[in-house]
């Protein structure tokens, strides 16, 4: 875990009211797992203890030679022209994330050059069975962000990658561009205005028996709707959290959740679960 200073490289809205933003983060790149999470300090003078967690979206690995662990030189900033959107470039991870309150409407405001505070990453991320070759990727809204990359990792590993992304229209749905372009892209809007007409979970059965491992992220009632859908323990269905959080680290017990091991911290135990575990 490192917690220092990240440069913002680059920021953009990429759909109405979601930002994407590269931070500079060469220590943070090389130790990173999807599904872990920076806690970052979301820049606001009046409230300086205003950090909140965001999914690692995208990984920039490789490349730390002669970086100092977390500290961010304005040397470091890109020029914004060579600034690939969708990837991070080496020593850098991406995150994404939705406009709601104080604190993303605070970090939505950063420029390239600025410096953020940052602790990560943080939590448990996803694991691949060794044996799996077959992966379903369920995404609700922005549950996409630690999705992507996932995707990239099993990519990389050279396993078959299905992902399923569901959002209420065709304006929460991010381009097929913003993902690695070997994995099955299936897109569920409830209006039809894009893809499939209907919720993400209705697909989910058509997918399930060729799947060897699920991985899931979405609002509360989308994991709910899998839990329901009684997947067998045999295919290692994996749910990252995003419940409420303060501390980050583990010590203020802020963010329990009820599983069948008993109560367990979404930012220490978690954010990632086995699905069957929850309650
Ligand atoms: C492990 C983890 C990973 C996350 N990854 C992402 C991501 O990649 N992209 C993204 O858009 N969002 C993500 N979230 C949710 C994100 O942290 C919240 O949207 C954000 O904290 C809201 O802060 P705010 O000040 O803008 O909103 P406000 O509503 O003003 O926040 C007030 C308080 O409520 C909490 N809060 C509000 N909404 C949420 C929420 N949905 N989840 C958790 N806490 C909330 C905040 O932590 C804060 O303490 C993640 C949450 C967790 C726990
Ligand atoms: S947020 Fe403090 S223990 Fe998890």
């Amino acid at each position: 875990m490192i917690q220092g200073t990240v440069g913002v490289v680059a920021r953009a809205e990429v759909l109405p009211n979601v930002f994407l933003m590269h931070l500079r983060t060469p220590e943070i790149a090389k130790r990173a797992h999807p599904g872990q999470f920076i806690h970052l300090a979301c820049d606001d003078a009046s409230d300086p203890l205003l950090r909140r967690p965001l999914s690692v979206h995208r990984i920039g690995r490789a490349g730390v030679a002669g970086a100092k662990a977390g500290i961010y030189s304005p040397s470091d900033r890109r020029e914004s022209s060579s600034v690939d959107l969708w990837r991070p470039a080496e020593g850098e991870v991406s995150v994404l994330f939705a406009r709601i309150g104080k604190g993303t409407t605070a970090l939505a405001r950063s420029n390239p050059g600025d410096a953020l505070s940052a602790i990560g990453p943080l939590g448990n991320g996803f694991s691949f069975d060794p044996k799996a070759r077959n992966l379903l990727l369920v995404a609700g809204g922005l549950g996409i962000a630690p999705l992507v990359a996932l995707a990239d990792e099993a990519v990389e590993r050279e396993m078959v990658v299905t992902l399923l992304a569901g959002a209420r229209t065709e304006s929460g749905i991010l381009p097929a561009a913003a993902l690695p372009p070997e994995i099955e892209y299936v897109v569920c809007t409830e209006d039809g205005s894009h893809g499939r007409q209907g919720v993400v979970t209705g697909a989910v059965a058509e997918f399930v028996d060729w799947a060897d491992q699920i991985f899931v992220c979405g609002p509360r009632p989308m994991v709910e709707a899998l839990i329901a859908l009684r997947i067998s323990p045999t295919k290692s269905a994996q749910v990252a959290l995003e419940e409420h959080m303060a501390c980050g680290i583990g010590a203020c017990l802020g963010c329990i959740v009820q599983t069948r091991r008993g109560p367990q911290r979404v930012c220490r135990d978690g954010p990632v679960f086995r699905l069957g575990d929850l309650r």
